[in-house]
């Protein structure tokens, strides 16, 4: 390492207290407890490196620094990555937050240049910076586990071919749909997630650095080239909203609540499909629980934690909106509760989209059972109404002589086919509805749930998802690869 060969041997006997000794004592041990935010925020070491090496070239380029101190903060920089990512960086709790760890330990390295690595510029510009990169990598990571997702549902709906189910309202059949038409029902739910999250992307893509603690600088910085090097689209433009602004964790927090709200309403479908009372879909074993009691149980838990995590996530963007409410500018330390609720958001949604993703990829769907559930004649109620529109009835009357047909078979016992065999204005020809599979052929308009309007819906979702790969693609082209860090 070019570090080692520079220091040589590193002083580990280097002191570090506060990074404000010069104007108070230490703080007391109750303090350091209750403002330490290294146990989560060592999670952005790797964003905080990419920032101070940015930032360091910065002073280089603006002759802050002359170009060897620069080579030896870029070598301590890039020995304290080596470390972190290989698990040896002493994480110690006495150094507050990452941001005073890592120059604890460039100092301990790089001996007294250390002391300059945090030249015009703040902790404030500093962890603003390192939660946009953080941010702008894990959205596109969840734009893409979710276009994961969204082929899963692709391939089982290519699959459930004309296979069809009834549709609900209300949780009470009410018409036949294709089980491809509602499989990429969630699909284009998903595929709204997707545009949100590269929306925001987009928004967030504005570098902090170089807004100082809430001013700028005195010195000739150029926050411009800093951006560039960091591959943000642009920097900042007001100094006090530079540091203050969380509006992109509110932002990313709503995006990755919305996207589990989604994930939850199709676990909680998964849950009553799989109950022997709907009995449309059997789950794998490898994505079913079972009863530390019950013998016989298979249990949907995976579906259910989908729904019941949502609730969490909601909390999460309720909490921070309420931290952010009443803050004057510019930054103020409640702002560092946003990192807690974001790192959970991003951690609950990216392991509910793979544990969804492999339950629906493995579930076995009953095609006979949603099948028979859709066969009953009254699913087929509204296809008379509309049968007798088209020779001239109007859609009121049609409904009214129809509903009266389903209260007679319902109150008097007598199958609604005879009903509507004896029906002057229906007789046998209507008949033909209600055949079993006839109703959801029927279907024909653009976007419907039928055969024929399911098979173009199934061209324009996959050439969605086509444009979205590329999107997703030249996203992560144009945010450069910084590596996540190790662990939580
Ligand atoms: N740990 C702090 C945070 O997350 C870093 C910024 C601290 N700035 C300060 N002026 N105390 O917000």
């Amino acid at each position: 390492m070019l570090g080692e060969r520079l220091f040589g041997e590193v002083d580990e006997k280097a002191r570090f207290m506060t990074l404000w000794e010069g104007r108070l004592g230490p703080s007391a041990d109750e303090v350091r407890a209750y403002t330490v935010s290294l146990p989560f925020d060592r999670r952005l070491a790797v964003d905080d490196l990419a920032g101070s090496r940015a930032h360091v070239r910065g002073l280089g380029r603006a002759g802050i620094l002359p170009e060897p101190e620069v080579s030896i903060l870029i070598a301590a920089l890039e020995r304290v990555e080596v470390e972190i990512r290989g698990g040896s960086f002493e994480f110690r709790l006495e150094d507050e937050d990452i941001h005073t760890a890592v120059e604890r330990r460039v100092t301990e390295i790089a001996g007294d240049v250390g002391a300059k690595l945090h030249t015009g510029r703040s902790r404030n510009d500093q962890v603003a910076t390192d939660l946009r990169l953080y941010t702008r990598r894990e959205l596109v990571g969840a734009a893409g586990r979710v276009v994961g997702l969204q082929e899963v549902l692709q391939r089982r709906a290519v699959e459930a071919g004309d296979a069809y189910l009834p549709g609900y309202t209300h949780l009470q059949r009410a018409q036949p749909v294709l089980l491809a038409h509602h499989l990429l029902a969630h699909g284009w739910a998903f595929a709204r997630d997707v545009d949100r999250l590269l929306q925001s992307v987009v928004r967030l893509d504005v570098s902090p650095l170089g807004a100082g603690a809430l001013a700028g600088s005195s010195l000739p910085i150029d926050p411009d080239w800093v951006a560039e090097q960091l591959h943000f689209g642009a920097r900042f433009e007001n100094s006090l909203d530079a540091v203050s602004d969380r509006d992109f964790v509110a932002e990313a927090l709503f995006d990755l609540a919305l996207l589990a709200v989604h994930l939850s309403r199709l676990g909680e479908e998964l849950v009553l499909w799989s109950s022997d009372e709907f009995g449309f879909v059997t789950l794998a074993d490898a994505y079913a629980t079972g009863s530390s009691m019950l013998p016989q149980k298979k249990n949907p838990d995976v579906a259910e934690l989908a729904r019941g995590k949502s609730g969490r996530l909601v909390g999460h963007l309720a909490g921070l909106l309420a931290t952010l409410k009443g803050l004057p500018l510019a930054y103020n330390r409640d702002l560092q509760e946003d990192k807690e609720p974001l790192f959970d958001a991003v951690d609950q949604v990216t392991s509910g989209l793979t544990a969804v993703a492999g339950l629906v990829e493995t579930c076995h769907f009953d095609m006979d059972r949603m099948r028979a559930a859709a066969d009953g004649p009254e699913v087929a109620a509204v296809d008379l109404a509309e049968w007798l529109v088209e020779r001239g009835v109007p859609f009121r009357q049609a409904h009214a002589v129809v509903g009266s047909l389903v209260r007679d078979s319902v109150e008097r016992g007598v199958p609604l086919a005879e009903l509507v065999q004896a029906h002057p204005s229906l007789g046998s020809e209507a008949l033909e509805l209600l055949e079993p599979g006839v109703a959801v052929t029927r279907r024909t308009s653009p976007g419907g749930a039928g055969p024929v309007p399911v098979a173009e819906q199934m061209t324009r979702f996959a050439h969605r998802l086509e444009i979205d790969r590329e999107r997703l693609e030249s996203a992560i082209g144009a945010i450069g690869k910084i590596e996540p860090s190790p662990g939580k």
